[in-house]
């Protein structure tokens, strides 16, 4: 799982690298799937139940799931990218939300308020805390900052597949659930939306939107609890989002 997370965190750095006005989200896909293959790894979620791309690529009032296309990226738009890799049969699996040029005011908001959500749930990930301590962190920072948690889909186990127990809701009151222990393995993923919590499921049967089509924002990253604390497999160097939940 380090070697398939590394590659996962190492492919979204490139992307991000690339972001600007004019791009497609075609493009950022074929050049994850190519880079991806070139260092030994390969896309998990290109055939998982059927979908056919490598990456999830999210624009503005879509949530998660989209089908990357020649869709252009425009000034102002909030890309979600979400990535998983398997490498000798085990996955890793991350997800982050980037601005595109010069954004508004709210989307920087939303932006900022997903990602400490998932460093605050990333701190709660801690051998003797409680599963749903995770999933309160995660809701306490969204809602504090004025934002709804998406309910329909939820973080999850991750190792020899990319979708293990235990389900990881983004919401709910601490202390529940089994006690973690070390040698869990997670993919933690808040998901926020600008507006209203509730999404719809486009005709594509994939693409999730906000109902109100208000913008959602989308982090994740896989970390792995250990004796000596929580190791975030996906984490980038330089990171301070990753940086902030190894203390
Ligand atoms: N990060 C998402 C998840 O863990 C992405 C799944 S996309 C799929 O569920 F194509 F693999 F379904
Ligand atoms: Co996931």
């Amino acid at each position: 799982m380090r070697k398939s997370s590394r590659i996962v965190a190492d492919t979204l750095q490139k992307l991000v690298r690339l972001i600007e006005p004019g791009l497609s989200t075609l493009e950022l896909d074929r050049f994850a799937e190519a880079y991806i293959v070139r260092r030994g790894g390969k896309p998990a979620f290109k055939g998982y139940r059927g979908y056919p791309y490598t990456l999830c690529v999210s624009v503005n009032e879509q949530v998660v799931h989209a089908f990357p296309s020649g869709r252009r990226l425009e000034d102002g738009d909030i890309v979600s990218l979400d990535l998983g890799v398997v490498v000798d049969g085990y996955y890793g699996d991350a997800a982050i939300t980037v601005p595109v040029g010069k954004v508004s005011e709210e989307a920087r908001r939303l932006i900022a308020a997903t990602r400490a959500a998932l460093s605050q749930a990333i701190l709660a990930a801690r051998p003797g805390n409680h599963l749903s301590d995770i999933s309160h962190a995660v809701q306490s920072a969204i809602e504090t900052q004025g934002f709804s948690v998406v309910r329909l889909f939820v973080g999850h186990g991750i190792g020899r597949s990319l979708h293990e127990e235990p389900q990881i809701p983004n919401f709910g009151p601490p202390a529940q659930g089994p006690v973690l222990k070390p040698g869990l393995v997670l993919a933690i993923e808040p998901m926020a939306n600008a507006g209203g919590a509730d999404v719809m499921i486009l005709d594509d049967r994939w693409t999730a939107v906000t109902r109100d089509r208000s913008l959602s924002a989308h982090f994740e990253h896989t970390v792995a609890l250990t004796e000596d604390g929580v190791q975030v497999l996906t984490s980038v160097a330089g990171d301070e989002s990753s940086e902030e939940a190894k203390h």
